[in-house]
């Protein structure tokens, strides 16, 4: 049996995500506020956010939201697209 994750935003908000939602998805249920200007179809990068840990639970990063990345403002080794993963 799969195992709940839990997504946090900050130190004090933390959140269960279901399988197949994204860090996007468990954001807005949540009213935490990231930017998605593309709503969500890996057309932009304003969802861009950085894992600190737990990067493992997540999918893997498509070649498409990597070009997307490309395009992100301060990119680092963890970033990922939350609509993405
Ligand atoms: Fe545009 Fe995620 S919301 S790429």
């Amino acid at each position: 049996m799969t195992q709940p994750v839990k997504i946090r935003f900050s130190a004090t908000e933390e959140f269960e995500a279901g399988i197949g939602d994204s860090i996007l998805d468990v954001a807005l249920r949540n009213g935490i506020a990231l930017d998605h200007a593309c709503g969500g179809v890996c057309a932009c990068s304003t969802c861009h956010v950085k894992i600190e840990a737990g990067a493992e639970a997540l999918n893997e990063a498509t070649e498409e939201e990597e070009d997307q990345l490309d395009q992100a403002r301060d990119l680092a080794l963890t970033s990922r697209l939350g609509c993405q993963a």
